[in-house]
């Protein structure tokens, strides 16, 4: 057999992909299964982990409250800082230390699914901070066992951390993003109920739709599964790249992206449209949690470190942040103008997907340019800032942001082509848009 599903084989280069993902319990109404969910998986005393905002609705009390009629005894915590840095994952694992439970439940959007998951972790495994963070910035050290059982459930249509085993912040001392990644750290149960995302502000739906756009479109172009040397079961990393099961998932959730992403944003009232970006959160997560991104999210990790005062809509005001999908989608037309060469055909099947009715007609060197005035589009209808320079970068920040993303080295090996400084530079100088005018 010389190919699988479209993927030829080449000398050396893997033929086995594996599909991982949490077990999931998905529908209307699902939440009120917590209690029985947390009874079967022997929990007794439950770390339950929310941020403030969240931890005030009605629903995360009706939560609560369930955990405790099935006889849990439940320690809260509601200080997840939304966009979590090492300190606030400092706080909430001194937390989990003396909470001491026997099983974690999360209840937020990617926040306070990856505190609970870094709190797990290191009251499980005690360890300095840096041991399990991702090399360069940490050790890049194996996750020794197993973690305490952890239902995630997502309030969010976007980051699909319930399904991943990634947990992202902040690391201050370098002023960039990174993260620790472990099969361990994936949740054991996602109960995924897409009734929370009715109280969403819109800034949050369209951030969170646009993480989702970044998770499908960055794992469907990744470099192809069949290029990674091959390796045996255990070797295998979690960003196989492109492979034909997460194809499925990011092909499907970029369609549902193309019919509902701007209804969610526009209408708090379109329960429909909101419903069907839970589903495509969900399946983007599957879908990213085994093939992995790469250059947005390399770029935003960078762009989220380096922010210096802007305050977006609907986001809590004390601290300044540009928030995840945010950061994503702003690098996203500069890649693909850049990576679309490498693979014309799935960057035509992603702009027809998402809508661009352009594509069907876009020679192959023009494809990259209608994929990227899509997503300007949906920037636009979803109340985005247009570039780099809307959110207080000037080509003065070139060179900290080219550097910030470079330590991003998982992401990199992850693109569709070779990475270097170079073309760093000219992907900001892009992405800067207005910034940079005078410099193009
Ligand atoms: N681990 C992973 O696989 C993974 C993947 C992508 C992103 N992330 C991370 O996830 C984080 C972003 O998570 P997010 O986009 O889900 O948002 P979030 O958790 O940061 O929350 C964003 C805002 O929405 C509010 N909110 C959440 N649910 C709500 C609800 N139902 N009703 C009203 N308000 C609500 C929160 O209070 C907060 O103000 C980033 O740190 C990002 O790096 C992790």
């Amino acid at each position: 057999m010389a190919c699988c599903q479209g993927y030829p084989f080449v000398a050396g280069g893997e033929r086995v992909f594996e599909v991982e993902t949490a077990r999931i319990a998905y529908g209307s109404g699902a939440i009120a299964g917590l209690g029985a969910s947390a009874r079967l998986l022997g929990m007794r005393r439950v770390a339950l982990f929310s941020d403030p905002a969240v931890a005030e609705l009605p629903r995360f009390a009706a939560a609560r409250a369930e955990l405790a009629a099935a006889g849990c005894d439940v320690q809260t915590y509601t200080r997840v800082r939304v966009e979590p840095t090492n300190a606030s994952f400092a706080d909430a694992i001194a937390f989990a230390a003396d909470a001491n439970a026997d099983g974690y439940v999360s209840i937020g959007g990617g926040s306070t699914i990856d505190t609970a998951k870094a709190a797990n972790l290191y009251a499980t495994h005690p360890a300095e901070f840096l041991s399990y963070v991702n090399a360069p910035v940490g050790e890049g050290r194996p996750v020794p066992g197993p973690l305490r059982p952890h239902i995630a459930c997502p309030t969010t249509a976007g980051t699909g951390s319930e399904c991943t085993g990634i947990a992202i912040f902040d690391h201050l001392p370098l002023a960039a993003k990174t993260g620790i990644a472990s099969r361990r750290l994936r949740p054991t149960l996602a109960i995924i109920d897409p009734d929370w995302t009715a109280t969403l502000p819109p800034t949050v739906v369209a951030c969170a739709g646009f993480d989702v756009l970044a998770h499908a479109l960055e794992s469907y172009t990744a470099r192809p599964y069949t290029r990674r040397a091959a390796a045996l079961p255990g070797a295998r990393p979690m960003s196989q790249g492109a492979n034909p099961f997460s194809d499925l998932a990011c092909r499907e959730a970029l369609s549902i992206l193309g019919t509902y992403f701007v209804r969610a944003v526009c209408d708090p009232h379109d329960a429909q449209a909101r419903e069907r970006m839970m589903f495509a959160a969900t399946l983007a997560g599957i879908g990213f949690g085994n093939a992995g991104v790469h250059l947005p999210h390399a770029m935003a990790y960078a762009v989220a470190g380096l922010v210096r005062d802007f305050r977006p809509p609907d986001y809590p005001a004390a601290e300044p942040i540009v928030p995840h999908g945010m950061a994503v989608i702003l690098n996203a037309p500069a890649v693909v103008r850049r990576t679309a060469p490498a693979d014309p055909a799935r960057h035509r099947s992603a702009a027809s997907s998402l809508g661009a009715a352009a594509a069907a007609t876009a020679g192959d060197a023009e494809i990259g340019d209608v994929l990227a005035a899509h997503i300007a589009t949906l920037m636009r209808q979803t109340g985005m800032p247009p570039d780099l320079h809307a959110v207080g970068y000037s080509p003065a920040d070139l060179d900290p942001l080219v550097a910030g993303t470079s330590a991003q080295r998982r992401l990199l090996e992850n693109a569709p082509c070779a990475v270097d400084a170079a073309l760093l530079h000219a992907l900001f100088a892009d992405a800067l848009g207005a910034g940079t005018a005078a410099v193009r």
